[in-house]
């Protein structure tokens, strides 16, 4: 029998392990097939880690590259000079990177400079526009010029590597490995709020609350003073419903934040949660306002209508589904869609139940077989 090929999981951020948990425990279901390592830059320290013990991975290299306030070339340059090294310790027959941050972009390309195949989870998604989402935008289209394999979450997204004349036999459309972990999460790791909010945001969450997260690059500054107006507005408009909102770490979000609704009664701002108490959260939320990829592909799962806090998406498919829709940063505007979805049960309920176009839960299993079967051909 072939030995097993090595595989190298390569990843730094909170999304990214959400979304790479399923495929590790995958590939690491056929110890036959796949010797599988893990390598995280930890471009995020305190949010990798949590997400980490959710599935219970431990990295064989950590790089820890974080610094408070850090910039691309500090992550891109760091990341680089690490994974040299590890590449060269491991030797791996394959890297597996998901997604687009800095991590995802620096990943592929170490592996395409040691000549090693690249294997890209959650290829293809597009906005084609350069600056938007900023660097995600260019990360992913960098990744998907230098990977092997491309795992297309949707017919979309194969579509848009189609168009970009990417080989249409490495193209694989899976689903979105995001829903496999929601899955799992939901059916297996009860939620714990009492030992992760505080007493006030317990109480919240017994009652009507709209669930915000925020963090993306190319809103920090007016934008996201906009949006930040705009919920301060809908805080006073209705007295009686509560925000719950798990604010980003990044001190160019994390400031303004707390500058701008700290001292709202019914605003709780809470630390980034672990993703096993954010998943039963969002599954409480009355509506979702957010500018999180993640988030968006994984409300439909939950029936929760999602408004997207962007000017694009790379992810149409929930808004042409109806369970999506994309509001911008514009503050009388986010105030409009939030009224209209609480004050109109017909219309909220016209954003529920719609299948989820990002996935059924079984991406990470077709990944792996798809990648066996691709390594096994190389040796032949
Ligand atoms: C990064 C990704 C973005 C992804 C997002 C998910 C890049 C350039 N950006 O953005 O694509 O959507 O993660 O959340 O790849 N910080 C902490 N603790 C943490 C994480 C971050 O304190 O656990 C703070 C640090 O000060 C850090 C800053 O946040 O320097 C920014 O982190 P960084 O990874 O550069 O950018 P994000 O905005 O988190
Ligand atoms: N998430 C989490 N805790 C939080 C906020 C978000 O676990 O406090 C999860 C969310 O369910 C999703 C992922 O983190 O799976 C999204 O991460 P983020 O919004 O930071 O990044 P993006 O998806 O926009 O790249």
């Amino acid at each position: 029998m072939a030995a097993a090929k090595k595989v190298l999981l390569v990843f730094g951020t909170r999304p990214e392990t959400i979304k790479m948990a399923p495929v590790w425990m995958a590939l690491k279901a056929q110890p036959e097939r796949f010797d599988v390592k893990l390598a995280v830059t930890a471009q995020h320290r305190s949010m990798l880690d949590q997400a980490m013990r959710d599935f219970g991975l431990t990295p064989e290299f950590d790089l820890d590259v974080m610094r408070d306030n850090q910039d691309l070339f500090h992550i891109t340059q760091r990341s680089l000079e690490g994974l040299r090294g590890v590449l060269d310790q491991f030797q791996p027959d394959c890297v597996l990177v998901q997604g687009d941050t800095t991590t995802t972009f620096v990943g592929a390309l170490a592996a395409f400079y040691r000549r090693i195949a690249i294997g890209h989870v959650e290829a293809g998604l597009r906005t084609w526009q350069k600056y938007s989402p900023y660097p995600e935008e260019i990360n992913r289209r960098l990744t998907g010029c230098m990977a092997d394999l491309h795992f297309a979450p949707t017919g979309l997204s194969r579509d848009n590597l189609l168009a970009e004349r990417i080989n249409a036999d490495t193209i694989h459309v899976t689903g979105n490995t995001g829903i496999d972990a929601l899955m799992w999460i939901l059916a297996n790791r009860p939620p714990q709020f009492d030992r992760v909010l505080p007493e006030r945001a317990q109480e919240a969450i017994e009652q009507k609350f709209i669930l915000v997260t925020t963090h993306r690059r190319e809103s920090f500054g007016a934008p996201l003073l906009e949006s930040l107006g705009a919920i301060e507005e809908i805080a006073a408009k209705y007295a009686d419903r509560h925000i719950v909102f798990p604010v980003h770490p990044n001190p160019n979000v994390k400031n303004i934040v707390h500058q701008r609704l700290g001292a709202k009664t019914n605003v709780h701002l809470i630390e980034p949660l672990d993703y096993v108490n954010f998943s039963h959260l969002m599954n409480r939320a009355e509506i979702i306002l957010t500018d999180s990829g993640g988030v968006q592909e994984e409300a439909p799962s939950l029936s929760k209508p999602v408004l997207v806090m962007r000017e694009t998406t790379e992810r149409p498919e929930g808004v042409e589904a109806g369970v999506a829709k994309l509001v911008g940063t514009n503050r009388a505007r986010i105030v409009d869609e939030v009224t209209r979805l609480i004050e109109d049960a017909a219309y909220r309920g016209s954003m529920t139940g719609i299948a989820n176009p990002y996935g059924d839960g079984k991406a990470a299993t077709r990944i792996a077989d798809i990648l066996a079967s691709h390594l096994s051909q190389r040796v032949a």
